[in-house]
């Protein structure tokens, strides 16, 4: 048997399925993430962050705003508004993050450097900036305000740390690790804070629910780096082996090199962060599938799961905390 201070690992389910609950709430982010595209004005505009906004995202973060919403009883359209504006922020990070990351699709669709052009994507990332701040401002919540820069700070800061090898995996890991958890944890951590704060949640259950936002967004990126290895594109919508191109350290990586006695001529160069050709991509691949470095990955994720349902074991017993347990599960167990 399973130790009782994690909750049991729910069976996976269909995300649909999961977020069933708070679908109304879902579809009033979707019409606040219209009016974004609308309010632009300008018809270009228009074009580009529909096709950002419009396209067919996970929806994670608001997801996760409105559970715990629905689990305090938030006003709904207080929650409504801080769900779309981590919405808008996440993919305000996206857009800049496909020109950093050289990566030409999105959600199966062209990004938008790839489908416009750089400077587009630059500007219309700057613009959806501006539009998470403006959702967010309309909370009246100088606190929630407060949240977002400091998250805002720490994602922006956590991209200009650059994991390297010099034969130390731990230290590289731990290079890894803090930049994971600054580019991703800390934006789906911020949807339970600032949900936390409208909820007026007693100390305790706001740490709680941190801990939770924070364990599931570190299960979330290491399987984004798996999938980056293991994954198909057509699910994931991204291209794969798109970071071995761009010579990113990523945890299987790392776990490779760990393991590895001695390195193939491919993975030194990796090692020595240089980025990989297409081809040698596709033979880093096959090396990495068949060394223990996915499973090694896999089970950190599952670690930082268990930490998440840990977590949610210090919340009161309620369903939409079952179906952000089923969510931490959907984290380590998507294909997309
Ligand atoms: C992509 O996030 C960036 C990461 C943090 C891995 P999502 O996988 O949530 O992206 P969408 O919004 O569903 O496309
Ligand atoms: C997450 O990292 C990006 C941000 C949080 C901005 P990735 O670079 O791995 O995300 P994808 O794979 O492009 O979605
Ligand atoms: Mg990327
Ligand atoms: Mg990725």
């Amino acid at each position: 048997m399973r130790s009782s201070v994690v909750t049991d690992r729910r069976p996976p389910r269909d995300l649909a399925d999961i977020l069933a609950p708070v679908q109304a709430g879902q579809a009033q982010v979707e019409a606040e993430l219209d009016r974004c595209v609308a309010d632009s004005q300008l018809p270009m505009l228009q074009g580009v962050l529909a096709s950002v906004l419009g396209g067919s995202g996970k929806r994670l973060r608001p997801a996760i705003a409105l559970l715990i919403g629905q689990a305090y009883g938030v006003d709904r359209e207080e929650v409504v508004l801080l769900a779309a504006g981590t919405e808008v922020l996440h993919s305000a990070t996206l857009v800049h993050d496909d020109i950093v990351d050289e990566a030409d699709s999105r959600r199966g669709q062209p990004s938008v450097h790839a489908a416009w052009s750089t400077k587009v994507a630059v500007l219309a990332g700057d613009y959806l900036f501006a539009s998470a701040a403006d959702l967010v401002a309309r909370l009246n919540r100088p606190k929630i305000v407060r949240q977002f820069a400091d998250t805002i700070h720490v994602m922006s800061r956590s991209e200009f740390v650059f994991p390297s090898f010099n034969g130390d995996a731990e230290a590289t890991r731990r290079q890894y690790l803090e930049k994971i958890g600054g580019k991703t944890a800390a934006l789906i951590a911020l949807a339970c804070d600032a949900t936390a704060v409208l909820a007026d949640a007693p100390d305790d259950e706001a740490e709680a629910l941190h801990d939770v936002g924070w364990s599931l967004g570190m299960a979330f990126q290491v399987t984004d780096d798996v999938l980056d290895i293991a994954g198909v594109a057509q699910e994931t919508g991204k291209p794969v082996g798109g970071d071995l191109r761009a010579g990113l350290l990523t945890l299987p990586v790392v776990e490779y090199l760990d393991a590895a006695a001695a390195p193939t001529p491919v993975m030194q160069r990796l090692a020595d962060g240089e980025g990989l050709s297409e081809a040698e991509a596709a033979e880093a691949i096959e090396t990495l599938r068949a060394s223990g470095a996915v499973d090694a990955a896999r089970t950190v994720a599952e670690g930082y799961a268990d930490r998440a349902r840990a977590a949610l074991t210090r919340l009161p017993p309620d369903p939409a905390f079952d179906a952000l347990a089923d969510l931490v599960t959907y984290a380590t167990d998507r294909h997309t």
